[in-house]
């Protein structure tokens, strides 16, 4: 079993492969046992902390959740309404929150300030997103993988299309290097990765055997793909300015059905973090629409509503992986 006790989880590289590993196979055993109804209480009065500097709605709802199903009880501190940031440091937050709670997890920006969060608290941190991470997407990710293709991952081929500069880019690059897949970049060269994260990437993959590409070109990037993915193409904190710009970049990026048949693969499954711009349903698409004539962005609403789409198992495996993280480090 995974004894993570008492280790923080700021970003996919605090762990081995073979704890990745160990993660995704408690995930798949809590989400068994929870259908099944056998679920055994681990956590029961346990109390995490739960900082949210950006809006959420899988990962709170997530650890909310969780914590519950393993009777430890949580404290969301909303966007606004803690003094953290504005009126009191991350170091003195970080100290005051380790005398009350047994974890904290956090959201913002700042992958600086979730670390010091992590050395000043005594507790185990985790990342909840930051602009550079999204560790705990991560988790679920590969979990929603293994249960859609029966080869072991060394032999799973995904490629993520859009900006790949920001948190779900850098992630899936390092996590596929980690794991020994065979990952794919796929966008303009000025989207890609920042040289550090690539080197890193590049000597995991030489130890793990992954297979690395990072390209400009849709056809190749995404030939004999097992799965395809994409993100937003403006992330939480950005300004509305950068739309024309990305859409301007990013438009031969999008998902489509023709993207999907490029792979080759009859049964390829397409991933989305959520939330996706897929069509009108939300304010911000309206507006996108008004402006630049558009129905979706990143991936076509065909896409997202086809056989294709594996973006609700996804979304569910943010609950039992996150339970995974919570029990292997606290119970
Ligand atoms: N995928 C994800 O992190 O979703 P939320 O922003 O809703 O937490
Ligand atoms: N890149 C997106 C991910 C959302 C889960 C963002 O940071 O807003």
């Amino acid at each position: 079993s995974t004894d993570l006790t008492g280790r923080h989880f700021l970003k996919e590289l605090d762990f081995t492969a073979d704890e990745f590993r160990g993660l995704l196979a408690l995930a798949a055993e809590l989400k068994a046992a929870k259908r099944a109804g056998t679920e055994q209480r681990r956590l029961t009065g346990r109390n995490v902390a739960l900082i949210f500097e950006k809006t959420s709605t899988r990962t709170r709802c997530a650890f909310e959740v969780a914590a519950a199903d393993q009777g430890a009880s949580t404290t969301y501190l909303d966007p606004s309404g803690s003094q953290i940031g504005h009126k009191e440091s991350v170091k003195d937050t970080a100290r005051v929150l380790g005398r009350m709670f047994d974890a904290i997890e956090y959201r913002g920006d700042s992958q600086q300030a979730v670390e010091e969060l992590a050395e000043h608290a005594g507790v185990p941190v985790y990342n909840g997103l930051t602009d550079d991470w999204h560790p705990t997407q991560m988790l679920a990710d590969v979990l929603t993988m293994t249960e859609h293709s029966s080869a072991p991952l060394e032999r799973i081929a995904f490629a993520y299309l859009g900006d790949a500069r920001f948190n779900m880019g850098n992630s899936y690059l390092v996590t596929g290097a980690l794991l020994g897949m065979d990952v794919r970049i796929v966008a303009p060269r000025s989207y890609w990765p920042a040289d550090e994260v690539v080197a890193r990437a590049r000597e995991l993959a030489a130890a793990s055997g992954a297979r690395i590409t990072l390209t400009e070109d849709v056809a190749e990037g995404v030939a004999g793909a097992d799965f395809v993915a994409t993100d937003v193409w403006v992330s939480m904190g950005e300004p509305k300015e950068v739309w024309a710009e990305r859409i301007q970049a990013l438009r031969p990026y999008a998902v489509t059905l023709d993207v999907l048949r490029a792979t080759g693969r009859p049964d390829v499954k397409f991933l989305h973090c959520l939330p996706a711009f897929h069509d009108l349903g939300t304010k911000v698409g309206q507006e996108i629409h008004e402006q630049y004539g558009l129905d979706s962005l990143e991936v076509t609403d065909e896409v997202f509503e086809s056989a294709h789409s594996v973006v609700f198992d996804e979304a569910e495996n943010r609950l039992h992986t996150i339970k995974a993280i919570l029990v292997s480090t606290l119970a």
